[in-house]
């Protein structure tokens, strides 16, 4: 991380887990282990029936609610989904986008990945979009051909002053809910790739200070070492933001004098 220039965040994505009681159960359990939390911005992206919950539970912290998905049209007929207005209007604050699961299961391409981008940032959303390869890809040698692709198109059309809203989060496929992190060195290595993506699209300035998060197993354990490298602004959490005494550990690194 780099605080000088640009936010660490510590987003934790909730995945499809825990309901609305579990979100005001989790909240009081997280909420007196946060004083340490002076330098970092701390987000939970939970499922959208728990938003209220958790908007409720987290107001006046440092805690900012997020999402996990939404739909890129306005409004109209389309069952199941949700809008950007709809969660900035509940006082949602960041929207994970292109999350791998979602590529994968629902079959999200760089495309929509692009509209939607769109869709958080017209509406005043702060869009934490994902990017990673598959082990399959490491092992050809095609990542960071991948990752180009990816974050060009997932920010086609965005303009430069509108690059402090967007949040980047490399999320290497064969690292997430496995167990297996990437090293240290992998994680900066990628990071540090995709800043030089947005250097080469918006120049130096734009490009230092956005915050490129780093996604896949990070834990109590690993976050120190992940959060000292110089590109890795943070991380995007899955399991380990599920209890709260693992995801303080993970604030806690990331707020180091
Ligand atoms: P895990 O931390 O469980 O590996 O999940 C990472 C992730 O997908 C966060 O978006």
């Amino acid at each position: 991380m780099n605080r000088r220039y640009r936010k660490t965040i510590i987003a934790g994505n909730w995945k499809m887990n825990k309901t609305a009681s579990d979100t005001r159960a989790f909240a009081e359990e997280l909420k007196p282990l946060l004083s340490k939390a002076k330098w970092c911005d701390i987000v939970l992206c939970v499922p959208f029936v728990n938003i209220p919950a958790a908007i409720k539970a987290f107001k006046d912290t440092r805690v900012a609610i997020g999402a996990q998905n939404l739909h890129f049209e306005d409004h109209g007929a389309f069952t199941g989904e949700v809008s950007a207005a709809m969660l900035k209007d509940l006082g949602v604050k960041y929207v994970i986008i292109g999350h791998s699961e979602r590529r994968q299961y629902w079959n999200e391409t760089d495309l929509t990945v692009n509209k939607k981008v769109h869709a958080a940032i017209d509406a005043g959303l702060y869009p934490i979009v994902c990017v990673g390869e598959s082990l399959e890809q490491r092992e050809l040698g095609v990542t960071m051909e991948l990752i180009n692709l990816q974050v060009k198109t997932a920010l086609a059309g965005v303009p430069a002053e509108k690059m402090r809203h967007v949040v980047i989060a490399y999320e290497p496929l064969w690292a997430i809910g496995t167990g297996k992190t990437a090293t240290s060195e992998q994680a900066n290595e990628v990071n540090e790739e995709i800043r030089a993506i947005i250097r080469r699209l918006y120049g130096a300035r734009v490009a230092r200070s956005v915050t490129v998060q780093y996604g896949g197993s990070m834990n109590a354990k690993n976050a120190e070492e992940l959060l000292a490298q110089p590109d890795v602004d943070g991380g995007l959490i899955g399991g380990a933001a599920l209890k709260a005494a693992d995801f303080t550990a993970i604030i806690n690194a990331a707020n180091q004098e």
